[in-house]
């Protein structure tokens, strides 16, 4: 096994995904991105348009247009076996064990042996990510939660289980520092890990406190943005930019892992109004806008 990282594969080129291609691409590394194939004809058009997307961010690219020429894209179905010339996997598909399960099981028979895998998951154990894979896979993987977005946000949460290898994740870490300039925090295996358990919550009490109040979204963030340490969104903000259809999938996902008396649970009120809002297509910043009406085509502009 090389302790070298000269080339990562992305799955997922989402919100999380595309942010983080884009910063590997930064750093002069090249990148293979890839998400499920499209139904038209160009089976990688989701991958080619997160790069187009990075390379055109507002108010700064998060990639230049040089970097991009390191990103190859491409679909899962036609291009996975090329992760066997990646030195790191990095999965970002959406929050879900099932998907992200059957994802690893066909990763199993086509990556390199030796090569790191690492999951964004948000709140899911590693513990059960791993269910039914092989030793050898078990031994190359962690968990490496990054922040949104990943270009800005230094911090890193590392999760490794008790079998992962201590190689694989000092080269990623590694990696991460040197290449990302991340500050690395480890978590314990826990629902959540560090940030969520608290993170989700605390977003939660927030919305709670604002609708009982009756405040506007505008009010909510003035108060929840600045003097709460959420300088550039507050809290209603925030979720537009992490995304409103990532909502229930977290709480659930955290919720299921959580014991029945926790408060958690009854923090849960708002997940109704977040469902509707998803039903009409206000998904955030990354559909038709969230609870303010921007979205990345606006670059921002609030309607
Ligand atoms: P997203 O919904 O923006 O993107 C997910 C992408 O994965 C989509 O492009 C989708 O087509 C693709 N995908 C789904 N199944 C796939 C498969 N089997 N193979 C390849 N691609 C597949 O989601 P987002 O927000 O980027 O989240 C991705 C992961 O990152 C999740 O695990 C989430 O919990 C985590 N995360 C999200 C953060 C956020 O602020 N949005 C922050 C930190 C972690």
């Amino acid at each position: 096994m090389g302790d070298r990282i000269g080339r990562v594969c992305v799955i997922g080129a989402g919100v999380m995904g595309a942010g983080i291609a884009a910063q590997v691409a930064n750093a002069g590394v090249p990148v293979l991105l890839l998400d499920v194939a499209g139904e038209g004809p160009d089976r990688s058009a989701i991958a080619r348009e997160a790069v187009a997307r990075m390379v055109k961010a507002e108010p700064a690219p998060f990639m230049s247009k040089q970097a991009a020429g390191l990103v190859e894209i491409g679909n899962i179905e036609d291009d996975l076996t090329k992760v066997a010339l990646c030195d790191w996997i990095v999965e970002a598909v959406v929050e879900r064990l099932d998907v992200k399960q059957s994802l690893y099981a066909r990763l199993e028979t086509v990556r390199r042996p030796g090569s790191a895998i690492s999951s964004n998951t948000s709140t899911i154990p590693l513990a059960k990510l791993v269910e039914g894979r092989s030793e050898a896979f078990v031994a190359d993987f962690l968990i490496t939660h990054f922040f949104n977005p990943p270009r800005y946000m230094r911090l890193l949460e590392v999760v490794s289980g008790p079998k992962t290898r201590p190689e694989v994740a000092a080269k990623v870490e590694a990696f991460a520092d040197r290449a990302m300039g991340k500050r690395i925090v480890h978590a314990k295996d826990r629902p959540g890990f560090i940030a969520n358990r608290i993170g989700t919550y605390w977003i939660q009490v927030a919305v709670n406190a604002a609708m009982d109040l009756g405040l506007t979204v505008e009010e909510a963030d003035a108060i929840g943005g600045r003097p709460m340490g959420v300088p550039k969104t507050g809290i209603f903000g925030l979720i537009d930019l992490v995304g409103l259809d990532l909502m229930p999938l977290l709480q659930k996902s955290l919720g299921s892992s959580l014991a029945p008396d926790d408060p958690f649970h009854a923090s849960l009120r708002t997940l109704q109004l977040v469902e509707k809002m998803i039903a009409e297509g206000h998904i955030g910043r990354k559909g038709k806008g969230g609870f303010y009406r921007i979205n990345r085509e606006k670059g921002g502009v609030r309607e």
